[in-house]
């Protein structure tokens, strides 16, 4: 093992702004957690986005290396609960947000935060779903608990391009729901059928030509990525015991809302927290993934070193981005 490891290092210049570049670090940068990752790919999420551009709300102190998403072999293991070489996925918990992560060829954290890779997934497999494919199949989990069946309810996909939404339309689709996936980038309509939208709308039509306390009820099932007034404009428009998986704040984290849509009609929102899941659901999830049969067009995700993350980590800031971004480390793939 060398004694050390490139990484994409985020830092504030003297005038406030901050800007990344590759570089080489030393083993001992790493955190003293119990076990030691040989990170082979990660991933790309908007959480990354807003960390590797210095949101304090994310990320409290640099320099920092983002990457909320890892899967790679475990190098040591301290605690003696993996073996050296074991394949494993680290998603969320505090990585990548105030514990460097998978933008580094390395990581260390403490072993609650390890998942054994499920056996019918590959490392690569398990970046392309990352933290935006676990998001969906836990949001896709809580809507069934709800009762929204496939056959029965189709379910509504907002941000329908980005990583969450893309994984949801394919994931609801394996298990066979109809999915009306809401996108700002129309152009991209082929790519969400063939990830398996019925249908495909422009984000705009989800809005309601007025808006009231309880509008008339359109949809069964959403995956709502987006927040803010996409949100606030789809609460009304639940049909009765409809169910919303809410994960995102694109629009921003404030919520105006009224009672009625939940006093008169039933309708649940569901907070999703893919970070913080307790390891039994964990494991539930990841099984959940592991189980569908993987053929994701191969326009749906990119594979690319660590020097190319800058420009997509600002595509993605612009709402510009379409799939998942996987980063390879292909110094640690090559043996
Ligand atoms: N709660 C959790 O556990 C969890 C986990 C992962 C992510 N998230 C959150 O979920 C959200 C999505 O994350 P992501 O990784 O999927 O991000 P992403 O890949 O950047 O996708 C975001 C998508 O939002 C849509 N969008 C962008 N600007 C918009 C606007 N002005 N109005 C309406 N839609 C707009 C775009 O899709 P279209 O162009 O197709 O409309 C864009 O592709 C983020 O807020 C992220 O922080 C939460």
């Amino acid at each position: 093992m060398n004694n050390t490891f490139s990484a994409f290092w985020v830092q504030e210049n003297t005038d406030g702004k901050f800007i990344s570049e590759v570089r080489e670090l030393p083993l001992s940068r790493l955190p003293d957690n119990d076990v030691l990752i040989r990170v082979h790919y990660s991933s790309l999420n908007y959480k990354d986005a807003l960390s590797a551009s210095g949101n304090k709300g994310v990320t409290k102190n640099y320099p920092f290396v983002p990457g909320i998403d890892a899967s790679g072999e475990v190098a040591e293991d301290r605690t003696s609960t993996f073996s050296k070489g074991e394949k494993v996925i680290v998603t969320g918990y505090d990585l990548g947000m105030n514990t460097f992560g998978g933008f580094g060829e390395y990581i260390c954290v403490p072993k609650d935060w390890v998942v054994p890779l499920p056996e019918k997934l590959s490392l690569k497999t398990a970046m392309i779903y990352g933290t935006a494919g676990y998001t969906a199949a836990y949001g896709i989990l809580r809507l069934q608990r709800e009762l929204i069946e496939p056959g029965k309810h189709p379910v509504l996909v907002t941000g329908a391009t980005g990583g969450v939404g893309s994984m949801a339309v394919y994931q609801l689709a394996k298990l066979g729901y109809e999915v009306i996936a809401a996108t700002g980038k129309t152009d991209q309509a082929e790519l969400l059928t063939a990830l398996g939208a019925t249908e495909v709308i422009h984000r705009d039509e989800v809005y309601p030509e007025k808006k009231s306390l309880l509008n008339k009820g359109r949809y069964h099932g959403v995956i709502e990525t987006v927040g803010g007034k996409m949100l606030e404009a789809l609460i009304p428009q639940m049909k009765p015991d409809g169910a919303i998986a809410c994960c995102g704040n694109i629009l921003g984290h404030e919520l105006h809302t009224n009672v009625y849509p939940f006093i008169l009609r039933g309708v649940s929102l569901l907070g999703i927290d893919s970070g913080i899941t307790k390891m039994p659901l964990r494991l539930k999830v990841w099984d959940q993934i592991a189980g569908y049969e993987n053929a994701f067009p191969e326009s749906y995700y990119k594979i690319i070193e660590l020097g190319e993350l800058q420009k997509e980590i600002d595509r993605m800031l612009q709402g510009a981005q379409t799939g998942r971004v996987v980063i390879e480390h292909s110094a640690n793939n090559r043996d």
